[in-house]
């Protein structure tokens, strides 16, 4: 592979036959921290927002970090000293921003599900939105605010029926998913609200999907909010805000999404076009922030040729790495330390008792037993979506800058997994 097609170039090279991240070579954490192991670029994750906040300059515009995608208190420090906002779909996110120093008041509230006790939380601590996805939750919301003599700011998510064109577990724009108030619906639903005495209109989100390739779904979203907004304003409700959702896709295997000041160029100009340009605006990206500024290290532990098929055995598994399990998603994996003995194609497992514990499928390696791997585009979606699957602790995590690297997370200990458990 040429280098610059890493996915995470430049923050992730090769040097002299070796793996590094900004200034650190991998193996020397492999070595220090020991596999699974996932090490995340500073530099890729505050690249990966300038392209944005470049997009956004001399706008009234603020980045929401969908901490879903990698809620590690040390990614969310780097985000909160960038001046990030936080969009959070749970009490324990919540939690993790305070605990991580970012603001209440940058934080917003999405998801089908918030609890009565969650709602609590984030009215008490004062945050700037919550992104109401039901008119049941519209009354419970109003409801809660009511009984602590607050108002709530909503915005509704608005499903636009719009095709993301990616995988159908992770669209969530379309008539069938279970995710926001149909677009027919939606004014009367901003009626309904504006009426509940616990809550104040703020704006209107809308969250399209995720791993999204090309401009096109979201231009057609766009334009489908705006006119509901038109609508909705024309009915008497003024909206401040328009929250954009996230969704921007990555390159794991030769992908090319726009990049984020290119695809906002696009954006921006429709909504200069019809006078929108200065609302202020709100976006919630996730993997775009994170996916490529990470990397999982894993030790291959035994090769296993087969008649049908050869099995490379690493130490890492779908409790650590589930996208391949669950999307049949593709994470490139490459050596830390390139040999230059003879190609052989493996399948790429863990060692997690079930068939579909894979990593890679079909994979040209050329490697031994105690060597190292490193599967790429590994920062979002893995390290918290990991599990404790087969009484396997989960991975230590390590942030690196330039030339310096900071262990952020131990590695859990059996002890951890058990702590609260009891014997009869
Ligand atoms: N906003 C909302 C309301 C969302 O539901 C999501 C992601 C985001 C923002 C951030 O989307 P992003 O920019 O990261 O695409 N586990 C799947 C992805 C699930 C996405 C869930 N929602 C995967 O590994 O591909």
């Amino acid at each position: 592979m040429n280098p610059s097609e890493l996915p995470g170039a430049p923050f992730l090279s090769q040097r002299d036959g070796q793996l590094w991240l900004e200034g650190v070579p991998l193996t020397e954490l492999a070595a220090q921290c020991g596999t699974p192991l996932f090490v995340y670029s500073k530099a890729a994750m505050l690249s990966a927002l300038e392209a944005y906040q470049r997009a956004f300059a001399g706008r009234n515009a603020r980045v929401h970090y969908a901490m879903k995608a990698n809620p590690s208190l040390g990614v969310l420090q780097v985000f909160a000293q960038a001046g990030c906002g936080f969009d959070i779909v749970s009490g324990g996110e919540l939690e993790r921003v305070l605990a991580a120093g970012g603001r209440a008041d940058r934080v917003i509230f999405s998801g089908v599900g918030k609890t009565r006790a969650e709602m609590r939380a984030a009215l008490q601590a004062g945050i700037a939105c919550f992104n109401v996805e039901s008119e049941a939750e519209l009354e419970v919301l109003s409801e809660v605010a009511m009984a602590l003599g607050l108002r709530a700011p909503v915005s509704v998510r608005v499903n636009p029926n719009v095709d993301p064109q990616t995988h159908p577990y992770i669209s969530t724009g379309l008539k069938g998913n279970k995710f926001g108030i149909a677009h027919e619906d939606t004014l009367r639903c901003y009626l309904h609200a504006a009426q509940l005495p616990g809550l104040r209109v703020a704006g209107i989100d809308c969250h399209i999907g995720s791993q999204i390739t090309s401009a096109g779904p979201y231009l057609d979203a766009v334009d489908k909010v705006l006119d509901l907004v038109q609508s909705i304003e024309a009915a008497g409700v003024a909206i401040e805000h328009l929250d954009f959702g996230g969704g921007l896709g990555i390159n794991y295997n030769g992908d090319t999404p726009p990049a984020a000041d290119a695809l906002w160029a696009q954006l921006w100009a429709r909504l200069d076009a019809r006078g929108f340009g200065q609302r202020p605006l709100m976006i919630e990206p996730g993997r775009s922030l994170v996916g490529n500024a990470g990397v999982c290290l894993t030790e291959v532990l035994y090769l296993k040729p087969g008649t049908q098929k050869n099995f490379c055995i690493i130490d890492a598994a779908m409790n650590d790495l589930p996208r391949p399990a669950m999307y049949q998603a593709f994470h490139q994996i490459v050596p830390l330390v390139s040999r230059h003995g003879p190609v052989t194609p493996y399948d790429v497992v863990g060692p997690v008792c079930e068939s579909g514990d894979w990593i890679g499928r079909d994979r040209p390696l050329s490697a031994q037993a105690g060597d190292h791997l490193a599967v790429l585009s590994a920062g979002a979606y893995c390290m918290s979506m990991s599990s404790n699957y087969n009484t396997r602790g989960r991975a230590a995590e390590v942030l690196v800058d330039a030339d310096q690297w900071h262990v952020i997370r131990e590695r859990e200990s059996t002890q951890d997994q058990m702590r609260g458990e009891r014997l009869v």
